[in-house]
C-alpha cells in the first residue's frame, strides 16, 4: 500500500511516502525549489516520489483539516476567509487529481504522532506548542498503555509561538524565519529590565491567555504587534537598523517568559518521558532547560517538529505504527567531477585540524532544518577565529548567531553537561567550563552549544570524528549547514560544487571522492 503524506500551504510544504507500512522518503519542497520555508503546494517533491517510487497512490494523508481552518477565520478574522477559501479549493483540486482517498488529520495531532511515533517511548506526554494548526496553538496528550488522553489545548488568538514570531517582527526579523536569530541574540541580552513588562503579555487564566491588547494577529494579515506594545517596549527595529543592548535585552526577556511558560506546562502534567514538537520545539534554548526546571527524565524531539515533519505525521495518525530514527529520507545524487580523488578520511581529518574548511555532501539529504551530516560545513572548532572566518566569507550572515559541535555520543559527558541522546541538534547545554575556552568556535558566550550526538559507527562521519580525535584530542567537529545564508541546504553535487567555489571553502567531499580548492575540476 502506497500513501503519500501532504504538508502544505502555512509554511515548509512537504510530501513524505509510506510503502506496506513503512517511511521510504520525506523532503520538504524548500530543497527542491530553493526558497525559504516554501509554502506552495509540493509538486517538485511529489514529481520526485513518482519518479524515483511510484506514481500510484492508495491513500493521501493530509496534515491539517483545512475545513477546521476557514472555521477559526469565520470565528476570528474575517479578512482572511477569502485566502482560505481559496487556498482550500485549490488544494481540494490538487489532492483529487493524486487521489481519491483521502484522510485529513488534525494539525497538532500529526505534530504529536510524529513525535510518538518516532520516539523510543511506549509510555509518556506528547506536547505540541505552534503558532496555530486549526484552532489549537498547544495540546498536550498522555500517552499511556496504547492510549491517548487529551490533557489541556490551548486555542487561537492565545498562541505561545505567534507571540514568539510577534516579537520576533518587533525586532526586525522575519517571522516563521527570524526567530533563530532571536535565540541567539537572547544569549547577549539581560532579561531583568523588560520582565515586568513581558509579564503582561502574558497570563495563565484559563491555561493561557496572550494579552491581545498589544497584538494583532487575529485581526490583520500582515502585521502581529500594534502602538500599545511600541508604548511598552520602546519603537520597534526596522530591519535594517542597528542591533543594539536594549534589543538583546527584549531577545532575552522573550526567551524567559517563552521558558517560564514551557515549564509551567510541562509542571503541570509531571512525567518522566516527554515527546515535544511543534514549531517551538526547535527552541533549543528552552529544551537544553527542560531537565532542571521539570520532573523530565527523557526528551525526544523528532529531527523535523515543525509543520514539514507533519506530512510524516499524518500518515502516523492513520497506520498507529513506529519509525526508525533516521533523518536521512530525501533524495540522493553522485556526480564524478574530473580529477577527484578518492575520498580519504584520515587525510580530511588532518586538513581539519590544520584549519581547512570542509564542505561535506553525502549520500541523502536530511530531513528537517539542521544539518547533521550529509549536506555540512566542517571546521575545527578549537581554533580561535573559526566562526567569524565561517560567518564572515562562507555562510554570510550575522555574526552574533553560534555554530554548532557535532561529538561522538561516547565522550559527550567529557565535554558538555549533558548525557542526553541528542542525534537532531535540537537542545543547547551547558559546555565544561575547562572546554569553553579550547572550543572558542562552538562555545556560545553565555557558555553554551547546541551539539548533535554521533552514534552510527558505520556512518562516515563517525569515522571522520574518530580521526579527527587522533589529530585533535578532540572528537568535535563544528558543523553547519550547507549553504550560505537566505539559501537553502544543497541538494545535488552541482549545488555543493557552486557554493563550495563561490565561498571560501577549501575542501569538498562529495560521495566518495573529494576535491581541494585549487585542483582544476571540469
Ligand atoms: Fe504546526
Amino acid at each position: 500500500m502506497n500513501i503519500l503524506g501532504i504538508s502544505a500551504y502555512y509554511h515548509d510544504s512537504s510530501a513524505c511516502l509510506f510503502q506496506d507500512g513503512k517511511l521510504v522518503f520525506a523532503c520538504e519542497e524548500e530543497k527542491f525549489t530553493g526558497v525559504k520555508h516554501d509554502s506552495r503546494f509540493p509538486v517538485n517533491t511529489i514529481e520526485y516520489i513518482k519518479q524515483h517510487y511510484t506514481d500510484k497512490f492508495d491513500l493521501i494523508c493530509y496534515y491539517e483539516k483545512p475545513s477546521l481552518k476557514l472555521l477559526r477565520a469565520f470565528k476570528h478574522n474575517w479578512k482572511s476567509i477569502p485566502r482560505i477559501l481559496y487556498t482550500n479549493i485549490k488544494l481540494w483540486f490538487e489532492l483529487k487529481k493524486i487521489s481519491k482517498n483521502i484522510f485529513y488529520s488534525t494539525h497538532h495531532d500529526s505534530h504529536l504522532m510524529y513525535s510518538y511515533y518516532s520516539s523510543p517511548y511506549n509510555d509518556a506526554t506528547l506536547v505540541s506548542i505552534d503558532g496555530v494548526g486549526e484552532e489549537e496553538t498547544l495540546k498536550v496528550v498522555e500517552a499511556k498503555n496504547g492510549k491517548f488522553t487529551t490533557k489541556t489545548t490551548i486555542t487561537y488568538p492565545h498562541s505561545l509561538g505567534l507571540l514568539y514570531s510577534a516579537i520576533t517582527a518587533y525586532l526586525g526579523f522575519k517571522p516563521n524565519e527570524g526567530e533563530y536569530k532571536v535565540m541567539g541574540l537572547a544569549s547577549y541580552g539581560d532579561p531583568s529590565e523588560y520582565k515586568g513588562k513581558f509579564r503582561k503579555l502574558l497570563c495563565y487564566r484559563k491555561g493561557l491567555q496572550v494579552n491581545m491588547k498589544y497584538f494583532t494577529w487575529d485581526e490583520s494579515n500582515k502585521v502581529m504587534f500594534n502602538h500599545k506594545l511600541i508604548k511598552l517596549l520602546g519603537d520597534n527595529r526596522l530591519p535594517n537598523e542597528p542591533i543594539t543592548q536594549r534589543h538583546k535585552d527584549i531577545a532575552a526577556s522573550l526567551q524567559w517568559i517563552y521558558e517560564k511558560a514551557l515549564f509551567h506546562f510541562l509542571n503541570e502534567h509531571p512525567g518522566e518521558n516527554l515527546c515535544l514538537s511543534g514549531g517551538c520545539a526547535y527552541n533549543g534554548t528552552a529544551n537544553g532547560k527542560i531537565k532542571e526546571n521539570t520532573s523530565y527524565k527523557n526528551i525526544w524531539i523528532p529531527t523535523s517538529p515543525s509543520d514539514a515533519g507533519s506530512c510524516i505525521g499524518a500518515c502516523l495518525n492513520y497506520l498507529k505504527v513506529r519509525i526508525p530514527d533516521n533523518p536521512f529520507l530525501g533524495p540522493e545524487y553522485d556526480l564524478e567531477f574530473c580529477n577527484s580523488k578518492p575520498l580519504d578520511i584520515n587525510t580530511v581529518a588532518k586538513e581539519l585540524n590544520k584549519g581547512k574548511v570542509v564542505g561535506w555532501y553525502e549520500g541523502k539529504i536530511e530531513f528537517g532544518a539542521r544539518a547533521l551530516g550529509h549536506r555540512s560545513i566542517l571546521a575545527n572548532p578549537t581554533l580561535p577565529g573559526m566562526q567569524d572566518r565561517i560567518n564572515a566569507l562562507i555562510k554570510k550572515r550575522e555574526m552574533f548567531r553560534p555554530f554548532a559541535p557535532m561529538v561522538l555520543k561516547s565522550a559527550q559527558n567529557v565535554y558538555f553537561e549533558s548525557n542526553d541522546y541528542v542525534p537532531y541538534m535540537n537542545q543547547v547545554v551547558k559546555v565544561k567550563e575547562e572546554y569553553r575556552s579550547q572550543l572558542p568556535a562552538v562555545t556560545h558566550v553565555d557558555g553554551t552549544a547546541r551539539i548533535q550526538t554521533v552514534h552510527d559507527k558505520k556512518s562516515k562521519i563517525f569515522k571522520l570524528l574518530k580521526s579527527f580525535e587522533t589529530q585533535s584530542k578532540f572528537p568535535i567537529l563544528l558543523n553547519t549547514s550547507f549553504n550560505i545564508k537566505d539559501k537553502t541546504m544543497v541538494l545535488t553535487p552541482e549545488d555543493a560544487f557552486k557554493t563550495f567555489t563561490e565561498t571560501d571553502m577549501d575542501i569538498l567531499v562529495i560521495n566518495n571522492k573529494m576535491y581541494y580548492k585549487n585542483d582544476k575540476i571540469d
